[in-house]
């Protein structure tokens, strides 16, 4: 199924996805002004098992995240489990490449990481002998910054994600949540001018999971990064994110692209009004929707 891409108008009631508005062809004009700063275009990924025969993990996947002069765009990916969400964080991050199709960052094709993307990995990365200092510094020593100024930039960092108190200890005595809050600062610390989570929040207690969800909205704004993050949370993705990609699978793709319309200062009494639930309503029915596709799916096979 092809992804389609058309100019949406502000809901006045209630809310609409891109699927909602009549088709329009993906590839259309020439694009005009800035280059978009990410931009995946016809990509698959096609993985061989140890018997030699193929599984496509993802197919025909498009996005486009325009580069937005002064500000950043804050985007989600939703889907279910193995749709292939990870694979392609992992090609913009450029620890995959795909096997058809473009993954172009600022115009160029990517051939592998840079320090221009940062990436919070799904399961815990900490190198595990270094200390919680250290760890958020790393990337600032691979490019040379002296040590009093990248402990003392990590140390701030290690405060807002609240580990201060923390910095000599080892990842191994850690609990999961502080783990994944030091991966965190580690990607932030270089100042990436894309930052890609792949659930970043999935191991938080709730209270945990607001705080950093409100750091994450006031790095972004403060430095007008593209954030794009995977998560399985609705609310966190409407909370958060200007538009959010459904994918589904078999193989994988987005089939919705959903316009978050809501104003920029997001607060916790957002997430009870009207509109915040409509998006939840709307967005639970459509993965329902694929659930059931795919229960359909596995009794015809
Ligand atoms: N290196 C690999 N070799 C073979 N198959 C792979 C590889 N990486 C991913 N896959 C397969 O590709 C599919 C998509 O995996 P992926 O990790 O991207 O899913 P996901 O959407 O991130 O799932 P989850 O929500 O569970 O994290 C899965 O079926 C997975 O088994
Ligand atoms: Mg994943």
């Amino acid at each position: 199924m092809t992804e389609e891409r058309t100019e949406q108008p502000e809901p006045t009631e209630g809310v609409s996805t891109r699927n909602e508005q009549p088709a329009r062809p993906v590839k259309a004009a020439a694009p005009q002004g800035p280059l978009p700063i990410v931009e995946v275009t016809d990509v698959s990924r096609v993985f061989s098992n140890p018997e030699g025969e193929d599984f496509v993990a993802i197919k025909d996947v498009q996005l486009t995240i325009e580069d937005r002069p002064g500000k950043g765009e804050m985007r989600a990916i939703l889907g279910p489990s193995g749709c292939g969400k990870s694979t392609l964080l992992n090609m913009i991050a450029g620890l995959d490449l795909p096997t058809t199709g473009s993954v172009k960052v600022k115009g160029k094709e990517i051939k592998g990481p840079g320090p221009d993307r940062g990436m919070v990995f799904q399961s815990y990365s900490s190198m595990p002998w270094l200390n919680v200092l250290d760890n958020v510094a790393y990337g600032l020593k691979l490019r040379g910054v002296k040590k009093a100024e990248r402990h003392d930039r990590s140390r701030q960092l290690i405060k807002r994600v609240g580990l201060e108190g923390h910095e000599t200890k080892y990842p191994q005595d850690l609990s999961g949540g502080m783990r994944q809050r030091v991966a965190i600062a580690r990607s932030l610390a270089v100042e990436p001018d894309i930052i890609l989570m792949d659930e970043p929040f999935g191991a938080l207690d709730v209270h945990t999971r607001l705080d950093m969800q409100n750091l994450i909205l006031d790095i972004w704004d403060e430095r007008e990064a593209t954030i794009l993050f995977v998560t399985h949370d609705i609310s966190e993705a409407i909370y958060l994110s200007d538009k959010i990609y459904i994918f589904s699978t078999s193989p994988g793709h987005i089939i919705e692209e959903i316009d978050i319309a809501l104003p920029d200062e997001r607060n916790r009494e957002l997430k009870h009004s009207a509109r915040f639930r409509r998006y939840e309503q709307i967005i639970m029915d459509k993965l329902h929707e694929l659930s059931q596709e795919a229960m359909e799916f596995k009794v015809t096979m």
